[in-house]
């Protein structure tokens, strides 16, 4: 049990402790210490996760749903129980309203091609914003050109935050669907999600919401945001990868065709005609992801056990050290600096390309990743071709950014 422990900064988590839970954090990379700054893009997975999937397979491995025999309850019951946690990780009014995805890209197909299909046609308007991931712009592009719709795009200010007023502009009768990311994965900025939430509502206009690096760093409360979806993936907080969930209001869901089919979405199918099963299964075709679903439940105690309102302190007096002690060194530039920002410190090197920054970074041991991060517009938006981004997690402390800075200090002396 992890117990949060007072420190001279204020009140922190027992990192050591925390560190002592992941394996693969305890190894040496080129003969440093291993400091994982990467979370972002996949976080590490604690021990009590990987027993979980792994006592999966090793005790209870059944299918679901499909058995009489004792293997196949045991499944079905930590199945369920799964997702069970992930409604309570969210605050959804019913089980019946979390799908189990592949993760969130998966989640956010789904209801593009599912809900989108039907609420959006020829000549209307599909609200996202210039902070998208990748993942938030595709499925609504593709569906776009398939019927004749069109993208609007919320554009962004400088610092990395979006322009509410010019929200409010691009809000009209042709617009039937908003689709905006929680947290970007780019530069960290928060985005004002309610409040994004309640204008398009103003207009019965729907909301997906994009999770993934939200829901490792703050509560989530999908019934407090309003949103009508909800995507996240498991990877980006301590589960296992290929797993992920979407959360959407019942009434949507009843409504909506499925996406897929199959076994398990079905009540009865004959050769005429079939009858789709009751939501969530409606949407869940094939043997699911057994296994991940019972590590992305596991991920979840996890989390609870350490208390997510502590995650989320210890995080933000991470990145604000973080970002004053790059910011500070000469040379370096911050892509982002919104005031409301989680997980992530975006920078540049003057004179040197940010792969050349990560690789650096990796002899010294610091993971972290260099590109675009699955968000080319930002960067297009930002005029650079792609950033260095340390991003954090429960494991990571101050000794992990001191380390930061000094591999950014040499990067500093060989291209100065
Ligand atoms: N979306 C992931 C990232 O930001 C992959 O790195």
């Amino acid at each position: 049990m992890i117990v949060p422990a007072e420190r001279e900064q204020g009140v922190s988590l027992d990192v050591v402790r925390i560190r002592a839970d992941f394996p693969v954090l305890q190894q040496s990379i080129h003969g440093n210490r291993l400091v994982y700054l990467d979370s972002a893009a996949t976080s590490q997975t604690p021990e009590p996760v990987v027993r979980a999937i792994a006592g999966f397979y090793r005790d209870d491995c059944a299918n679901v749903h499909r058995g009489v025999h004792e293997l196949s309850r045991r499944a079905t019951d930590s199945f369920e129980g799964a997702r069970e946690k992930v409604r309570h990780f969210i605050n959804a009014e019913s089980t019946r309203e979390i799908i189990f995805t592949r993760g969130t890209t998966d989640a956010i197909n789904l209801v593009a091609q599912t809900f989108g299909r039907r609420a959006v046609g020829s000549g209307d308007e599909v609200i996202l914003s210039a902070l998208e991931h990748h993942s938030n712009i595709v499925p609504w592009q593709m569906l776009c050109d398939e019927i004749g719709a069109r993208l609007r795009v919320i554009p962004m200010f400088d610092d990395g935050t979006l322009d509410i007023d010019a929200y409010r502009d691009l809000i009209g009768p042709r617009t039937k669907m908003v689709a905006l990311v929680h947290i970007s994965n780019a530069l960290g900025t928060t985005n004002p999600i309610k409040e994004l939430v309640s204008l398009a509502h103003d207009h019965g206009i729907p909301v997906l919401v994009d999770g993934a690096q939200a829901v490792p760093h703050v509560p989530v409360d999908v019934r407090a945001l309003g949103c009508d979806f909800y995507a996240f993936s498991a990877h980006k907080m301590y589960g296992p990868t290929g797993i992920g969930a979407l959360y959407g209001r019942e009434e949507h869901l009843n409504a909506m065709p499925p996406y897929q089919g199959g076994g398990d979405m079905i009540r009865q199918v004959t050769f005429e005609k079939t009858v789709f099963n009751a939501i969530p299964h409606k949407f869940e075709a094939g043997t699911p992801n057994i296994a991940g679903t019972i590590g992305m439940g596991a991920a979840i105690d996890y989390i609870a056990a350490i208390g997510r309102d502590e995650v989320s302190a210890h995080e933000a007096r991470l990145v604000a050290h973080a970002s004053e002690r790059l910011s500070s060194i000469g040379g370096v530039r911050l892509i982002g600096t919104a005031r409301e920002k989680v997980g992530v410190v975006s920078f540049v090197v003057e004179g040197a390309h940010p792969h050349d920054v990560g690789t650096i970074l990796d002899h010294r041991g610091v993971a972290i990743r260099a590109g675009h991060h699955c968000a080319q517009p930002v960067m297009d938006r930002l005029g650079i071709p792609a950033t260095a981004r340390a991003s954090f997690g429960i494991y990571n402390d101050d000794d992990d950014v001191d380390a930061l800075v000094r591999a950014v200090l040499e990067v500093r002396e060989v291209f100065a």
